[in-house]
Parts: structure tokens; C-alpha cells; sequence
């Protein structure tokens, strides 16, 4: 069976050939993969800084943004059949018995380290025909969402990321009078830094739950990723063309940032302009660089003066994939035509050395096996 991986003992990206999976207990099912959705993670472990075999294995399978389709389902699997639609989640828990968010489901807060991380940690990724999973790690998808389900687990950040700044942000009582509103953020400014894969899925749901939403980012309109963001009643705006203090003229006060640029610089710049009570999400993961300069005390002083509230966070929870899945649907209904062109090329396997190791193209690349 054709599957994409690293050797990382020889410094080699390969397409390998892998046993196909079986259905070794009954909460197992064997899932047909259909498409595998390529980034940053998939590229830097091309890089070999980081990415880790299983145990026993030379290689480790690529791929942890999947959609796939069920074969075959052991005799303890309740809600899942042959030809459903299916997302798996990536990070599986540790097996200490001491660690509390593992034993509670929530390995996405693991406090040992020790989890696992299918296509990433110590766990074959999707990036292959076929794979096996426990049931519980998969999430049904509708057939109305099979062009853009391979959007989940990137769209899985931001739902993890506005549900932990919605729990937190309950300490302002009157911004939220009305607990079951599809609209949480009417009336307030939101800024997401970055218009990459996680940005712009991030802001669709920025303006979904009803945020004037501002993209601030690199590249100079017009370009693709501006017309997108713009097509969804956001509005783009250029770091090249717009300092961070004229991004907080046109904003206003901010009332949520969603970070998704990994560009320390920036975040911390717009930290600066962060407004009362407002919530900082920090998503990007920047590589190890030299210290930078930064305006701690005017940060400092308007964390605690403005009530500010700054969260990191990495996905993510089961929750976080149903609720993407609900939401690719409302993104679907709304903006057709936008969400469907977040995917800018489907690839045969045979195109996996380019698209992981040359510069990368498009918005998000996906590999397809159907
Ligand atoms: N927390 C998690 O669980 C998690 C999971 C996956 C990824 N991430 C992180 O999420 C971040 C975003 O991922 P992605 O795949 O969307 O990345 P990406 O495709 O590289 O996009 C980055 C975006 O930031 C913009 N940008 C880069 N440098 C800039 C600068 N100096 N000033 C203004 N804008 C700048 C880029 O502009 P151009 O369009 O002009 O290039 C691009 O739009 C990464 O740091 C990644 O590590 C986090
Ligand atoms: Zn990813
Ligand atoms: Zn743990």
C-alpha cells in the first residue's frame, strides 16, 4: 500500500510501501483515505527538526488533516458503517495515570508531554491508502461537506480557540447576555494576523459568529488571499502598505486577536494595541530565533490597566471537531464559492516531493488517494 513518509536516520522523504492496516480490536475501523491536507508541520518534519518514528518503525507516515471513508468496522463499533464519512483527530493521550486532562479526554492539555500525535509524534499519519483508528477518534461527516472536510482539523484551532476565549471572556457577563447566541461577537472588532490556511479559516469564523472582522497580513492587495477574506465581509489589511497603528485607527477598540502568522514581531506589536478587556489568542508556533525587541512595559502596563486576557493555545479537543464540522456547513451555506477555494490544488501522491519540500504554493495543497 502506498503511503508518504520521513526516514529521518537518512534524512529521506519517501513514498513508502506499507502493510495495509487490519481491524485489530472491535472499537476499530478501517478507514479509506480520501484526501490529506498539506502544511507547515508536514513540511518542517521534511526538515527533520522535529517528527518521530512510532516505536519499531524506521519511518513514520506523513499526514494528520484527513478526510477518509469507512471499509470496515469491528463488531463493537455503534455509530459508524461502510461508506460514511469520516475525520480523524490527530492527538491521543498519554498513559500515565497521574495525568488529569488525558485521563478526562482532554489530551490537547496533556501535562506529561508524553501524548501521542498521529502523522507528527510516534504515530503513522493518514498520508497513505488506508488506516486503522478507534472509533472514538473519528468524526462522521455529511456528504454535503466531502470538497471541504479536509478544512476540519486546520478550522479545529480556531473553534478550540473562541470556545476557551468564550469560557474565559464569561468574567465580562454583559458581552454575552444571550449565552445560545449564534452571534457571540456582534457588536465587537476582531483582528486575525496572518491570511495563511489557519487565518483564513479562522477568520470565516471570526465573521460567522458575527465579529467586525479586520485581516491584517503580509502580501500587498490585490491578491488571492485578500479577495477571499474580503469575499467573506472581512477586510484585509496590508502590513507592507499599514502600520499597526493605523490598523487601530481603522479598527477601533480590538476585542479579540487571533494570532495565526508565527511571526513574534508582529504578534507582540499588535499586543501592544490590544484593547480593554479584550482576549489575545496566540496559535502560531515560531521557530527558535534571536531575542527581539519589544515594548514590555506599554505591553505590561495595558495587560493589567486594560483587563487584557492572552491565550495559547494548540488543538484540539473532540468538541472542537464537531463543532468545525457544524461549522464548515454554515461557512458552506454562506460562502460557496470562498471556503471551496481555500483548497487551490488536489495532488496525486506522486506529486508529494514538491509539495512538501519545495516553496509552497496556493493556499491549502491536498493529496488524494480516491
Ligand atoms: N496552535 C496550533 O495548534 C497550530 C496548528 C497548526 C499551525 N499552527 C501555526 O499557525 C500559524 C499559521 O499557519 P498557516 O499554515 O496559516 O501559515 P502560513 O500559510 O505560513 O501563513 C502565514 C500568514 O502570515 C503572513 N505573514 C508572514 N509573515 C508576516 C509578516 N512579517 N507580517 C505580516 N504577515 C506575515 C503570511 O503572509 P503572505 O500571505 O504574504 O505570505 C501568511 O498569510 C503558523 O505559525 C503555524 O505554526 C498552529
Ligand atoms: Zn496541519
Ligand atoms: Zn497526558
Amino acid at each position: 500500500m502506498q503511503a508518504v513518509g520521513v526516514i529521518p536516520s537518512q534524512k529521506k522523504v519517501e513514498i513508502i510501501d506499507h502493510s495495509p492496516p487490519e481491524i485489530r480490536h472491535d472499537d476499530a475501523v478501517r478507514v479509506r483515505c480520501l484526501e490529506v491536507g498539506i502544511c507547515g508541520t508536514d513540511r518542517e518534519i521534511c526538515t527533520f527538526v522535529y517528527g518521530e518514528p512510532p516505536e519499531g518503525s524506521e519511518y513514520l507516515i506523513l499526514g494528520h488533516e484527513s478526510l477518509g471513508e469507512v471499509v470496515e468496522v469491528g463488531a463493537a463499533v455503534k455509530h459508524l458503517k461502510p461508506g460514511d464519512l469520516v475525520v480523524p483527530s490527530v492527538r491521543r493521550p498519554c498513559s500515565n495515570d497521574e495525568c488529569q486532562p488525558c485521563r478526562a479526554g482532554l489530551q490537547d492539555f496533556c501535562a506529561t508531554g508524553e501524548f501521542v500525535e498521529r502523522g507528527i509524534k510516534a504515530r503513522h499519519g493518514f498520508m497513505t491508502q488506508e488506516y486503522s483508528e478507534h472509533e472514538q477518534y473519528l468524526f462522521p461527516a455529511p456528504p454535503s461537506l466531502r470538497d471541504v472536510a479536509v478544512l476540519v482539523e486546520p478550522l479545529t484551532i480556531a473553534e478550540k480557540a473562541m470556545a476557551q476565549v468564550w469560557q474565559t471572556q464569561r468574567r465580562l457577563p454583559w458581552q454575552r447576555a444571550d449565552e445560545s447566541s449564534k452571534q457571540p461577537g456582534a457588536g465587537l472588532t476582531a483582528v486575525v494576523l496572518g491570511a495563511g490556511p489557519i487565518g483564513i479559516l479562522g477568520t470565516m469564523k471570526m465573521v460567522a459568529e458575527g465579529f467586525k472582522t479586520f485581516v491584517y497580513s503580509r502580501s500587498r492587495k490585490p491578491n488571492p488571499k485578500a479577495e477571499l477574506v474580503e469575499a467573506v465581509g472581512a477586510q484585509y489589511v496590508s502590513a507592507l502598505d499599514h502600520s499597526v497603528d493605523e490598523l487601530l485607527a481603522m479598527a477601533g477598540n480590538i476585542d479579540v486577536v487571533y494570532e495565526a502568522i508565527g511571526v513574534s514581531s508582529v504578534a507582540f506589536d499588535v499586543l501592544r494595541v490590544l484593547g480593554t478587556n479584550g482576549a489575545f489568542v496566540f496559535t502560531g508556533i515560531p521557530a527558535p530565533k534571536s531575542p527581539i525587541e519589544v515594548n514590555a512595559d506599554e505591553i505590561m502596563r495595558n495587560v493589567v490597566l486594560k483587563n487584557q486576557l492572552i491565550l495559547g493555545t494548540v488543538n484540539a479537543d473532540a468538541q472542537a471537531f464537531r463543532s468545525a464540522l457544524v461549522d464548515l456547513q454554515v461557512f458552506l451555506d454562506r460562502w460557496p464559492e470562498a471556503i471551496r477555494s481555500v483548497v487551490t490544488g488536489r495532488h496525486s501522491v506522486e506529486d508529494c516531493h514538491s509539495l512538501l519540500l519545495d516553496k509552497s504554493q496556493g493556499i491549502k495543497n491536498v493529496i488524494r488517494f480516491d
